[in-house]
């Protein structure tokens, strides 16, 4: 088992108050709370209001790692921000993070690797540890998945939610702990199964992107949650396989919360009892680059990660996107 070069140091989290239940779908939408549940596994979801932007949400669960890591914001070098739904086109909404945060002696850029980013930030800050550029990075990700979803749309609508989680990056102190393994990989062939079509370059803001609502997040379903269960186990495989580790070592796995039964499918491939399974999709829905965050501040602060235990992150999105962190906690 290597050496970790970097280490997760405190956790945060900002989900809105405002809750969207299957039973407001049921009264916009021809569909059921019973399709939903059975089919996602998904109860109710988070909506963000207008102040609360993804630099906004960002901010506080950043606060609370700072906090929670006795590191004074001065003293962050880099904001690496997971996102698919920045505030504004330009600039990077991880510079809105930094000037609201106040962290004046960091780079801060977004990364966009959809549901993924939160692990592909992850990995590019280990990097970074490892090889002297930065010694404190918080690595958020932050979603508002609301304002690019199509309320018309029932295969989509019911799915997405808001919020952001982060975490910091710094060098390993030695004794085992960190980062054990990552793994990150793309397909871009399948772009077109999940994406924005407009509002792009290639179909920039005119009146036909608000009548063909190509502005909205489209997905093609059923193939990407056939994708979606064959890459969170080749992401399980590698994580477990790079670590020098097997399923049933892991205290916890953590997976990107799109839809139980993926959830399902991921741990029993991986050999991975259910009760070692983090699971809050009913409570907040996909939140994409947010999900994971989300929840390990959630395992954090009730307790159910501790100093030492292994911890297993698996993510899938967009782009295709997909990958993996183990981490000794
Ligand atoms: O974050 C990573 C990206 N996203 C994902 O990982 C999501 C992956 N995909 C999924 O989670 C699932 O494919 C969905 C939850 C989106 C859909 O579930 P499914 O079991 O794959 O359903 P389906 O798309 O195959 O549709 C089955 C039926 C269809 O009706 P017909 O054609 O059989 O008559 C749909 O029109 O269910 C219908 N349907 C709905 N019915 C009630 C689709 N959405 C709804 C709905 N309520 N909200």
């Amino acid at each position: 088992m290597k050496q970790p070069v970097a280490r997760l140091v405190g956790t945060g989290r900002y989900t809105p108050s405002k809750i969207m239940t299957n039973a407001d779908f049921e009264r916009m939408l021809d569909t059921s709370d019973e399709w939903i549940r059975e089919r996602t596994g998904i109860r109710e979801r988070r909506i963000a209001e207008a102040h609360e932007t993804v630099a906004f949400m960002a901010k506080v669960a950043c606060e609370q790692v700072l906090e929670a890591a006795g590191v004074s914001v001065e003293d962050v070098d880099t904001l690496i921000l997971g996102t698919a739904t920045p505030d504004r086109p330009l600039p990077a909404t991880a510079c809105d993070l930094q000037a609201q945060l106040g962290a004046s002696n960091a780079a801060a850029f977004d990364l966009g690797a959809a549901c993924s980013g939160f692990l592909f930030g992850l990995t590019v800050a280990e990097a970074m540890v490892g090889n002297g550029s930065a010694r404190n990075v918080l690595v958020v990700g932050g979603e508002r998945l609301t304002t690019i979803t199509d309320y018309q749309d029932r295969a989509t609508a019911i799915l997405f939610g808001d919020g952001a989680g982060a975490t910091l990056v710094q060098p390993a102190a030695g004794d085992g702990r960190g980062i054990l393994a990552t793994y990150l990989r793309s397909d871009g062939r399948l772009a077109d199964l999940l994406y924005r079509p407009g509002g792009g370059g290639n179909h920039p803001p005119d009146q036909g992107l608000l009548e063909d609502r190509s502005y909205y997040m489209k997905m093609a379903g059923r193939e990407v949650f056939k994708s979606a269960v064959l890459s969170m186990a080749d992401a399980c495989d590698q994580a477990l396989q790079r670590a020098g580790i097997a399923g049933q070592d892991v205290d916890i796995l953590i997976p990107h919360q799109a839809n139980i039964r993926i959830i399902e499918a991921t741990a029993k491939h991986a050999g991975i009892p259910m009760d070692k399974v983090y699971v809050n999709v009913d409570r907040y829905g996909n939140t994409s680059a947010a999900s994971i965050p989300i929840a390990l501040d959630e395992c954090v602060r009730a307790g159910r990660i501790t100093a030492g235990s292994l911890v297993l992150l698996v993510a899938f999105g967009g782009g295709f996107t997909w990958g993996s962190v183990a981490v000794r906690w």
